[in-house]
Formats: structure tokens, sequence, C-alpha cells
């Protein structure tokens, strides 16, 4: 039986490949993909979403939740990782917004629709999860789990010196979830950054001539140069297939429940991070912080998920 999911996102070249894996792989049913501001504007993020759909041309077909951006957006113009678009300016042609539901809106609609039984894999910003978990307080007791990327254990983050960026963008937003009693995972850098992929990942990728093999050629060079330039890695962290890849093989993963917390605050602390790691911590955990895994399963496992997806794509668009 396939588990039943919801995929919040901010396209981002790293949630492209993760949106690649999740709606080709039969283990999953991708229920709805909601776009989140983050790694681009809350129109273009909502537009990549769309257009990647178009060019996977997936056997399923999700419900789209559009976004919006959050109250309390960074002020300052964020040095946008992927570019302004969130995919490196591919320019991808995208037909008219169709649809066009609030992703807070599809998010209860959807958990409502199998209470218990829907997971989200949250890859971006937190902003449409604590919009739905205000919209209907209620679900925080319907959804399944909520595995999301987010946070640092060790204190160092890579949008400031101490904020990893899901956490940055919108720190209210992430403390809230953090707050509700839903069954929650976290995928921190501290996990996500040891699974490097070097260039050889280039030439394993599956043939142009799938449509998502064409789709991870046009997108992924870049961000080999992204990572060299920025960060100096001869490589790149593909951060979000690392979380769908928790809700495939969590045995591949180690995990401690933690008390988790999120400075909401406009100084140089914004979106730092905070796990009670102390013998006798004084909150009750909120969470489980996924604090070790298995790197070479894991980055096999992200491999074999791309052929098969390559596989179910080949051919004319179906
Ligand atoms: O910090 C890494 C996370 O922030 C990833 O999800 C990336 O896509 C961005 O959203
Ligand atoms: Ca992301």
């Amino acid at each position: 039986m396939p588990k039943k999911v919801i995929i919040d996102c901010d396209p981002g070249i790293d949630d492209a490949v993760a949106l690649c894996l999740a709606l080709f792989d039969p283990r999953l049913e991708v229920l709805a993909i909601t776009a989140v501001e983050g790694n681009a504007t809350a129109s273009h993020s909502s537009r990549n979403v769309q257009a990647l759909l178009e060019r996977f041309d997936p056997p399923r077909y999700p419900r789209l939740g559009v976004a919006e951006s959050p109250d309390g957006a960074p002020l300052h113009e964020l040095d946008h990782f992927y570019g302004i678009d969130g995919l490196r300016d591919c320019g991808f042609s995208v037909s008219m917004l169709q649809n066009q539901h609030p992703a807070d809106k599809v998010i209860c609609d959807v958990v409502r629709s199998d209470p218990g039984n829907v997971t989200i894999i949250s890859l971006g910003p937190k902003t449409n999860l604590a919009r739905a978990l205000k919209r209907d307080p209620k679900i925080s007791g319907m959804i399944r789990e909520i595995v999301m990327v987010g946070g640092s254990i060790g204190g160092v983050g890579n949008v400031t010196a101490c904020a990893e960026f899901n956490m940055y963008y919108d720190p209210p937003a992430a403390q809230t979830v953090f707050d509700s009693p839903t069954t929650k995972t976290l995928i921190p850098l501290d996990v996500t950054e040891q699974v490097v992929f070097s260039l050889d990942f280039l030439n394993e990728l599956p043939n142009e001539t799938t449509r998502v093999g064409k789709l991870l050629r046009e997108v992924l060079p870049v961000s080999f140069r992204l990572h060299r330039q920025r960060i100096g890695l001869e490589g790149i962290h593909l951060h979000d297939p690392v979380a769908v890849m928790a809700v495939l093989h969590p045995e591949l993963f180690q995990t401690e429940e933690m008390h988790g917390q999120v400075d909401v605050g406009e100084g140089a602390a914004r979106g730092y991070s905070v796990f009670d790691r102390r013998c006798f911590p004084s909150s009750r955990p909120n969470m489980d912080v996924a604090t070790g895994v298995d790197v070479s399963s894991v980055r096999a496992e992200i491999l074999r998920g791309l052929k098969y997806a390559g596989q179910e794509s080949s051919g004319q668009e179906s």
C-alpha cells in the first residue's frame, strides 16, 4: 500500500530532484504538492511546481496549492542560492497557473480527506504548515507525521552563521510547527550535508531522452557551479531528496527525541534552531531529530530512485 504524502516545497533545484523521486516512486502516493516561498518568491515557487509537474508528466497528477508570501519574510533581499526564479533562470515555460487554491487550504482538505494516514514532507520554510495549523487546529491530530528539512543541531547555519535557510525564512512559522503536537521528524543540515554528490553524478543521471533525465540535465550542472563558487565545495548537497529517503528508508537514519525551538527575533540569531540535548532537558521532547545517516546507502537509493524515474518517464509525454 503506497504511503500517502503531501509535499510542501520551494523549488529550488534540490526540491525539483525530490519531486522527481517522489512522483515516480510506487511506494508513495503524492496527493498534493503545495508551493511555499523560500528559494523562490511565492509566484515563482508556484509556477515552478506547475512547470516541473508539466515537464515530469508523472503517472498520477497531485492537487496543487499556490504559495503566498510569509508575513515576516527576510527584510533584505536574500542572495538566492538558486537565482530569483529558484531554478537558476532555467526559464521553464509554464501554462497559466491552474486551480490556484491557497496551499494551506489544500493541506487541510487533503489531511481531512484521510485522517491519520497522510504524511507531510516539508522541504521549504514552514509558512504553509503553520497557516494550515492555524486555519484548522484539529488537523494537528490528523496528520500522520511531518518529515521536515531544516535546522542545525550543531548551530552552524547555511544562510547565516547560525541559521539554516528554511528556519531563517519564516522563524515564527517554524516555531508554530515545532509547538504542534503532531508527530514530527526533523532532518537537519548536520545530516543532509553529509550526503554529497560528486561530478560523477552527472554521468549517472537517466538518459536525456527521458523526461526526467532531460530536466535534471538542465538544472543540475549549474548547481555544481554554484556550490563551487559559493561554498567552495567540489560537489553538491541535495538536502530535500535526503528527506524523501527518510520517509522511504527510515532504517538508514539514526534519530533522537529532542526539544527544539527557533529564535524568532530579528537580530543576528534570527532562525537559529536550539535543541536541548542535556541529560535533564528543561522541556519535554517535541520531535525526533535525525542525528546520523548511512550516507552511502542514502546516496545509492537516491541514484536508484532517479534511474527508476528515468525508466518511467521514457518515451513521449503520456
Ligand atoms: O537549507 C536547505 C533547505 O533550504 C533546502 O530545502 C533548500 O531547498 C532550501 O529550501
Ligand atoms: Ca527546499
